[in-house]
């Protein structure tokens, strides 16, 4: 691509992306099929204004993700599109429907203003709370937080389990993953290590809400439990811990906070796993250094390097001894060992 045409491409970025988000909002994705369907029967079965909705569908051609027919309006969907599908084994419908909302989509407008002023957080100046709060205040967005958790999931839990793929479990019997959503990731490990029994430490909205939760669909609800409870206040106790995308949302002093309390509920030898988009060395390009960018504009967090992690372990307690990858490198599981 030349250096006008990537451009193009990446000031026009947002575009493409409200495209996509208004497809999966308005159900269009989920709609169509491999068999051309004329778009007034697209409109009126979706209760949409026919004119416009041609004219979306049209747009959603052009990026690959819907097939025009030459004749007649009609439209299918295509190999690309079947992933903003709900019910793809690896949707990506729930990241669309979360980072392209109107909540997200506010806050990057405070982006100039934050690299001046030093004051990260979009999500509170725009809401007066942050996310987490705001998500136990409201159940809309609240459910599309937990399922856009689960549709991340959807790529990470493959990348964990092929990280830790020689990991020997077999002297780890309890697992708690602090934070764990839905329960995509802790159920996938107990169904695929069964001697494993664990609990999922949430906040009360997400235990309360079952709808989509992870243990009950797989039926590891006995070997996998919920627990009600706040990780700045108590953890369980455990062999092993496991944290996905949770230090990412804080800041080092409340990283350290949550460290420390792991580790004070810890038995002698316990393991912590963490599994972050991890910064590379300087002139490597990569995604932790886009999502560092959401993660000022959400929370209090940051995306960190290797050196950045052992310093938050090593000032709450925690010994780190390696990180595992899997052969994409997107993210890693940094290991880590209560040294007393
Ligand atoms: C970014 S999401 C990650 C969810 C899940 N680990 C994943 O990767 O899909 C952060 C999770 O931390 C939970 N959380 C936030 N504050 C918490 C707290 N104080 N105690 C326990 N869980 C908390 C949220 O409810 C949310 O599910």
């Amino acid at each position: 691509m030349s250096e006008f045409d990537s451009t193009i491409s990446f000031i026009f970025g947002r575009w493409k992306s409200q495209i996509l988000y208004t497809g999966a909002k308005s159900g269009i994705f989920d709609y169509l099929t491999t068999n051309p369907v004329d778009i007034h029967h697209i409109a009126q079965d979706l209760n949409l204004n026919e004119i416009m909705a041609y004219r979306i569908l049209r747009a959603i051609s052009t990026l690959g993700y819907a097939k025009e027919e030459n004749d007649g309006r009609r439209f299918s969907i295509t190999s690309l599109g079947e992933i903003l599908k709900k019910d793809h084994p690896q949707t990506l419908q729930g990241v669309l429907l979360l980072e392209e909302g109107p909540e997200h989509y506010q806050i990057w407008k405070h982006l100039p203003r934050m690299i001046k002023d030093g004051q990260q957080n979009a999500f509170s100046s725009e809401y007066g709370m942050d996310l987490f709060e705001y998500a136990s205040k409201n159940s809309e967005y609240s459910k599309i937080f937990n399922d856009a958790m689960s549709s991340y999931s959807a790529m990470h839990t493959t990348m964990v389990l092929e990280a830790l793929n020689n990991y020997d479990f077999t002297n780890i019997s309890s697992l708690c993953e602090i934070g764990g959503g839905q329960g995509h990731l802790s159920s996938h490990l107990h169904s695929k290590y069964d001697h494993l029994n664990g609990t999922i430490l949430e906040l009360e909205p997400v235990v309360r809400n079952q709808e989509n939760s992870w243990p009950s669909k797989m039926g590891l609800q006995d070997r996998c439990k919920y627990i009600k409870g706040n990780m700045f206040d108590q953890v369980p106790s455990a062999d092993l811990y496991m944290m996905k995308m949770i230090l990412h949302d804080w800041s080092d002093k409340e990283c350290i906070q949550i460290l420390v309390n792991i580790h004070k509920a810890a038995p002698d030898k316990a393991r912590i796993f963490i599994v972050e988009h991890i910064v590379p060395e300087p002139s490597q390009p990569h995604f932790s250094k886009l999502f560092d960018i959401h993660m000022m504009c959400a929370t209090t967090g940051r995306e960190r390097t290797i050196a950045e992690y052992k310093t938050l372990l090593s000032q709450s307690g925690w010994k780190y001894l390696q990180t595992h990858y899997p052969n994409s490198k997107m993210i890693g599981v940094i290991e880590a060992v209560k040294n007393g």
